[in-house]
């Protein structure tokens, strides 16, 4: 099976296509990246280690793909700048990067017949909506998730607009030209590979900054750190790709809510809590109240699709997983180092 990885030097990407080409015989990767991120090369090198040819290509430009002479079977688009802050500032490259890239990528679908695995984002919905959601889980004690149906109405960020955008292009190009597709609409994931910066990367970020002594800041919402998100592991998201892939009419042409899901749930304070205790360093915590217009408060995931057609389910919890990122980052602190 010939697949095509976009952002294939990024933290998702990379992982995936190590993840595919070590679980999945006989198959050809070819990633597709312009190894824009600091620690793209680096990984890019990674991939060469293991047989994996990265093409440095601006997914951006129109037609970027029309070149590609690698026949795939399927694309898995994991390429995208992800930081909701940067597309405020970069709202032209942000689009091009996160839209124009997912026309170049269906009109190589088109070409070759191939199908496509697209990695959505839970800021598809509304910052209003999870304000609501926040509030549900203080006042009544409950645990409010988002599903496949909730309203997308309402502003949403410019990255969240691009997703949403893409999402929409690819059931277009499947009802015109029968491309057959899967979309994860995925929350946060994280895990070792990952380099966490403030504006992405929350997680891993985390944990770097109680290794290495840097302060950490409590932003927006009064800077109590009370803000909810649920997290998935990126070793289980490999595990539900490679299920996706190998059973793939059983998914195809539906969109799915992918995340940690309510088991993995964790606010601002108790990740500071789960990193002092992994990493026995107890750090000083700034608070600033000022929230971002580009925040939101809450977002916990609805697994209810995608357990009802499938039996995976997050096996990796929030403390083995925090765990697992700790240990990465000691045994490649010196290597590391310069991407955070
Ligand atoms: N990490 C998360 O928490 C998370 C959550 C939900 C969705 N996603 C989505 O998963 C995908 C991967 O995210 P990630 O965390 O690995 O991000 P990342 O920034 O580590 O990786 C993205 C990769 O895409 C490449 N890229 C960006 N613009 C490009 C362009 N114009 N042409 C070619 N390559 C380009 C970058 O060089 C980078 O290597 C993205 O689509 C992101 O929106 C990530």
């Amino acid at each position: 099976m010939n697949i095509i990885i976009t952002g294939g030097c990024g933290f998702v990407g990379s992982s995936l296509c190590l993840f595919l080409k070590q679980n999945l015989k006989n198959s050809k990767i070819l990633s597709i990246d312009n190894l824009s991120k600091n620690y793209s090369k680096f990984n890019q090198k990674i991939l060469k280690k293991h047989n994996i040819k990265n093409k440095k290509i601006n997914l951006g430009k129109f037609n970027s793909l029309k070149h590609v002479n690698f026949k795939a079977d399927i694309i898995i688009d994991c390429s995208a700048e992800p930081a909701v802050e940067i597309s405020k500032k970069k709202i032209v490259n942000v689009i091009e990067s996160n839209f124009i890239s997912t026309l170049n990528i269906l009109e190589k679908n088109k070409k070759d017949g191939s199908k496509l695995i697209f990695i959505s984002s839970s800021r598809v919905y509304p910052i209003n909506n999870s304000y609501k959601k926040f509030q549900d889980y203080k006042k009544k004690k409950i645990i409010p998730t988002f599903t496949e149906q909730d309203n997308l109405k309402g502003a949403k960020t410019i990255y969240g607009f691009t997703k949403s955008a893409s999402e929409e292009l690819i059931k277009e190009y499947s009802y015109s030209e029968k491309i057959k597709y899967i979309i994860n609409r995925c929350g946060i994931i994280s895990g070792p590979g990952q380099y966490g910066k403030v504006e992405q990367g929350l997680i891993s970020l985390w944990m770097w900054r109680h290794i290495n002594n840097i302060n950490i800041t409590y932003n927006g919402y009064g800077g109590k750190g009370l803000q909810v998100r649920d997290v998935l592991f990126i070793n289980d998201f490999c595990e539900l790709i490679i299920i996706q892939i190998k059973n793939f009419t059983k998914y195809e042409n539906n969109l799915f809510c992918v995340g940690g899901g309510q088991k993995n749930l964790i606010n601002l304070k108790n990740l500071t809590k789960i990193c002092q205790k992994i990493s026995k360093n107890k750090l000083k915590v700034r608070k600033n109240p000022k929230t971002s217009i580009y925040d939101v408060p809450y977002y916990v995931t609805s697994l209810k699709k995608i357990k009802k057609f499938s039996n995976w389910k997050p096996k990796i919890y929030l403390n083995e997983g925090l765990k697992d990122i700790y240990k990465w980052m000691i045994l490649n602190k010196p290597k590391i180092n310069k991407f955070f």
